[in-house]
Order: structure tokens, then C-alpha cells, then sequence
């Protein structure tokens, strides 16, 4: 596993993340994974009424199209988020939209939510065998404008709610022109009411979540986290990625446009999940960014998250960093 990550190191990122997977999937197949990966001892436990194998899962981005379920699912993770996903299929922004900083243990990506539409991911969803919780997190096509935004939300929802265990309403992505803007006080309150009505109207009960940024005020999360106490939504994700990329020390890539996540995000996403606390101390969170280690992961409960997500750890140690994270 080792040598398998040095080298691919040195290849292109995306054709490092799908050889990655495909790998893992193959070994998976011909069920050669399991004689030399080791999963965690499960440690089970309830949140909102799901069961979980673990408190650790993978941020969304690793499998936008939910075609790696159960290889990733085999490596003992406690749930997968699959997504982002759009109504439409769309090649995203154009390459080079990865950047590693290993150094630094970071990535900056603008992949502009490239993923294989709704369709794609709800074949996934229906023809998985893994039987832990897989989420569903979806976005906005890139062309979708105004109204249209809110639209692409309801239509994803129509379509997956039967078979994912929870969703995402994911507005916090930077690298889809004005996606962010939902988060205004503006927005936020058209947004989560034309949710509140459909989900009531398709009478779904299972969780639903908001995720937003790290990079938004104070004033701007208060509103959020009242509107979301006061609605259907079960809670928020904290965080996705930021544009702070002064965060990371090397200069060079401080003009690189996209979202910086790993471990320079780590503090900043910790501390608006606090803040959310002392703003709301029952809200469920899901808490994301920067966890490369079992004390990252141990910080990201302590400041209130209920469960923790992690992709940068993943692309950077590979999948070792599981049960480095869960053994202790
Ligand atoms: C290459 C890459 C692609 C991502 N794609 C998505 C995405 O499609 N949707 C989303 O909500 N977050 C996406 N993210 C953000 C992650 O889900 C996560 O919120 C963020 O990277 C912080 O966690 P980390 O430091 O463990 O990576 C992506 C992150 C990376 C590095």
C-alpha cells in the first residue's frame, strides 16, 4: 500500500484519485481486499435514528457518482456521503482543477461538481450491496440560474429520497459561480421553506442536512442555524472547503483559484462548529475539514460534532488512516 501511494504521487490528481478507486474496487471484486486490509472493530452506535458502524465516514467529493459504494464501504468506514451530485450530468470546470500540497497536507480543487447526473447515482443507490449509511449530497447544475437553482434541489430530492439514508443540501461549494450566495439571509429563508415543503410533501422522515462554508460571518451562520432549528432540516455539515488559501504557508499556491481543504482548514471548520454550539447546543453536526489524525478526529467530537467526515486524510495517507483514527 505504501509504495502504491508514493507512486502515485507522481501521477496527474485525478488520474491518481480513479486509479486509486478502481484498484480498490477490483481487489474488492475478487475479494482480495479483505486478506490484506484489516477493518476496525465496528463500534455501533444510533444517530437520529440511524444505525452506524462508526462515528467516521467520507466527505462527499471522493465518490461523486456513487460507483466506489461497497469497495469503500469494505474499508469500515461507519457511512459514506456520495455526491455532489446535479439533475444533469456535467464535466465540471476545465483541467488542471487539483492541486496536493503534500507538504502541507492540502489540496486545493475547483472541479466545478463534475459528476454523471442524478440518474447515474440513483443506479448506484439501488444496485448497492453494502449495507451501511450511504447520504446523498446535491447540488445545483453550473447552467441552472436564479429560480432554477432551488429547482435542481427539489428535483434531486424527488429522486433519491427513497434510497439514500440521508441528504445534503450542499450550497457551500465555491467553485460553482454565485452557488454560495444561498447562503444569504436573502436565500437561505426561500431555500430551506421550499425544501420544508417537499419533504413534508413526500412525507420523508429521514435526516437532511445543510452544508455550508467555513467562510461565512457570524451574522450570516446565526441566521442559518435559526432557520434551520425552526424547519425540517435535521442539521448542518460543517464545513466545506474555503478560498482563504493565505491558510496555507507556501506562497505559491496563495493565487491558485478554488477551495483549500486537509489539514490548514482543520481550525477554521473547528471553530464554527463551536460557535454553531453555543448558538444551538442540541443541533446535530456532522463535522468535516482538516482531520488527518486520531486527535483531529477526537477535537472535531469535542467541539460538538456527532460524527466526522474526512477526503483530504484519505487522498494524502490512503486507507490506513481508518484505523489510525479509529483503533485508538
Ligand atoms: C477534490 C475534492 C472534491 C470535493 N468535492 C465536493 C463535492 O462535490 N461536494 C461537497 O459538498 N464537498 C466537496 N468537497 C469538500 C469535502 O467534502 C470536505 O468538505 C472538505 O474537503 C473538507 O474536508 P477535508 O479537509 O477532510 O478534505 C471536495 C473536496 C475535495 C478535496
Amino acid at each position: 500500500m505504501t509504495i502504491f501511494l508514493k507512486f502515485i504521487k507522481y501521477l496527474p490528481p485525478e488520474l491518481a484519485h480513479s486509479l486509486s478507486l478502481i484498484s480498490l474496487k477490483i481487489l474488492h471484486n475478487l475479494l482480495i481486499l479483505k486478506f490484506f486490509y484489516k477493518k476496525p472493530k465496528p463500534k455501533p452506535f444510533s444517530f437520529l435514528n440511524l444505525s452506524f458502524n462508526n462515528k467516521l465516514g467520507t466527505a462527499a467529493g471522493l465518490d461523486k457518482n456513487g460507483d466506489y459504494i461497497d469497495c469503500l464501504g469494505a474499508l469500515g468506514f461507519g457511512f459514506l456521503e456520495v455526491g455532489t451530485v446535479t439533475p444533469l450530468p456535467q464535466n465540471g470546470n476545465i483541467k488542471p482543477r487539483i492541486f496536493r500540497v503534500f507538504d502541507e497536507n492540502a489540496v486545493i480543487n475547483r472541479l466545478g461538481f463534475n459528476n454523471k447526473g442524478i440518474d447515474h447515482l440513483l443506479n448506484n443507490l439501488k444496485n448497492r450491496s453494502y449495507d451501511g449509511i450511504v447520504g446523498v449530497n446535491i447540488g445545483a447544475n453550473k447552467n441552472s440560474k436564479d429560480g432554477q437553482r432551488i429547482e435542481d434541489y427539489l428535483i434531486c430530492i424527488n429522486k433519491i429520497h427513497k434510497y439514500a439514508d440521508y441528504i445534503t443540501v450542499n450550497i457551500s461549494s465555491p467553485n460553482t459561480p454565485g452557488l454560495r450566495d444561498l447562503q444569504s439571509a436573502k436565500n437561505i429563508s426561500q431555500l430551506i421553506d421550499r425544501i420544508d415543503k417537499e419533504i413534508k410533501s413526500l412525507n420523508y422522515l429521514k435526516p437532511i442536512f445543510l452544508k455550508i462554508s467555513p467562510d461565512e460571518s457570524q451574522s450570516t451562520i446565526l441566521n442559518i442555524v435559526e432557520k434551520i432549528d425552526n424547519s425540517s432540516f435535521s442539521g448542518l455539515i460543517a464545513t466545506n472547503t474555503t478560498i482563504e488559501k493565505t491558510l496555507l504557508k507556501n506562497v505559491i499556491f496563495h493565487d491558485i483559484e478554488g477551495g483549500l481543504s486537509g489539514m490548514p482548514l482543520f481550525n477554521k471548520s473547528t471553530e464554527m462548529i463551536a460557535y454553531i454550539k453555543t448558538i444551538s447546543p442540541e443541533i446535530p453536526i456532522i463535522g468535516v475539514g482538516g482531520v488527518i489524525s486520531n486527535a483531529d478526529y477526537q477535537a472535531k467530537l469535542d467541539a460538538g460534532a456527532n460524527i466526522v467526515q474526512l477526503y483530504t486524510g484519505f487522498i494524502i495517507k490512503g486507507p490506513s488512516i481508518i484505523n489510525d483514527i479509529l483503533s485508538k
